[in-house]
């Protein structure tokens, strides 16, 4: 299985913050927001990455990521030329993938949870269909809404529905099978545009091989499309570090893979020895 993070969105609803610095690449808490998305796909056990970032971005992406030897994998950029949507992640990562399954995950999704790596783990061993998550919010409006049966079973998803037939929504982190890019290759553009993620669910839905995992209460997801979003976010992590539990941290992540030794750790976090980031990697 391969990653792809979608880091292409320009983030206007952060402007003025955004118009220099793309969104993935602002500050939450004490690391840039797309450590948070590659960590989670570095738990996932995913080595091989490739990036999606806005055009005239690569360079700048890869003066923060390098190409992923550092952290014992392969970090990859390509761009999306036009805002055409998640589904087109797909499209545009086909020949990166050559065949394989895949884990996408949006760029501006933070996940927490203490039992994180087993779910992620789980989610990426599973080699059929789609497997997403449900999260329940308070406001799902904005969000794609999954709706369950008595038995847990989704029955139906639904793009920013006015209204909602339940609290769950699907959060920015898709496993597929490669049936995913005859999908997305499959789908029309939905009234905003945009080649809808939510389109691909539902076509897994309708051949029965989607599974939607519920995500319990313990369970932290946040996404900072806007600037109130971006300080909760900031916030949580925060708070969770605080109580001595680091997020996002790609270099532990990858140490803790067996992808980089000690000594590589070390050498890492020296440079940042200043910092409590730094000082945490050299703690571990
Ligand atoms: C997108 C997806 C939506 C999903 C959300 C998660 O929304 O379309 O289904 O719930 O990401 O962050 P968008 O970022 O397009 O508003």
């Amino acid at each position: 299985m391969k990653g792809i993070i979608l880091a292409a969105g320009r983030g206007t609803r952060l402007y003025p913050m955004t118009r220099p610095v793309c969104k993935p690449l602002l500050p939450v808490y004490d690391k840039p927001l797309i450590y948070y998305p590659l960590s989670v796909l570095i738990q996932a056990g995913i080595r091989e990455v490739l990036v999606i970032v806005p055009p005239g971005e690569e360079e700048v992406f890869a003066a923060l990521l390098g190409d992923g030897s550092q952290l014992g994998m392969s970090i990859r950029y390509t761009v999306q030329p036009v805002a055409r949507g998640i589904a087109d992640a797909l499209l545009i990562g086909g020949e990166f993938l050559a065949g394989d399954d895949v884990c996408l995950v949006l760029g501006d999704n933070i996940f927490w949870a203490a039992d994180l790596d087993l779910t992620l783990r789980r989610a990426a061993e599973r080699n059929s269909g789609g497997t997403v998550f449900g999260c329940r919010v308070d406001d799902p409006r904005p969000f794609g809404v999954v709706e369950f049966d008595q038995s847990g079973r989704a029955i139906s998803i639904e793009e920013k529905p006015r209204h909602p037939k339940s609290n769950y929504i699907v959060p920015g982190l898709y496993f597929y099978t490669n049936e995913a890019l005859e999908i997305a290759a499959g789908l029309a553009p939905s009234a905003r545009g945009e080649l809808e993620i939510t389109d691909v669910n539902l076509e897994f839905l309708r051949r029965d091989s989607l599974r939607v995992i519920p995500l319990e209460e313990n369970y932290v997801w946040l996404d900072a499309g806007n600037a109130d979003s971006l300080l909760t976010a900031a916030q949580t992590i925060h708070a969770l570090q605080h109580g001595g539990r680091y997020v996002g941290c790609i270099e532990e992540c990858a140490y803790r893979q067996g992808w980089i030794t000690e000594g590589e750790l070390r050498a890492l976090g020296e440079p940042m020895a200043m910092t409590a980031y730094g000082q945490y990697l050299l703690s571990i």
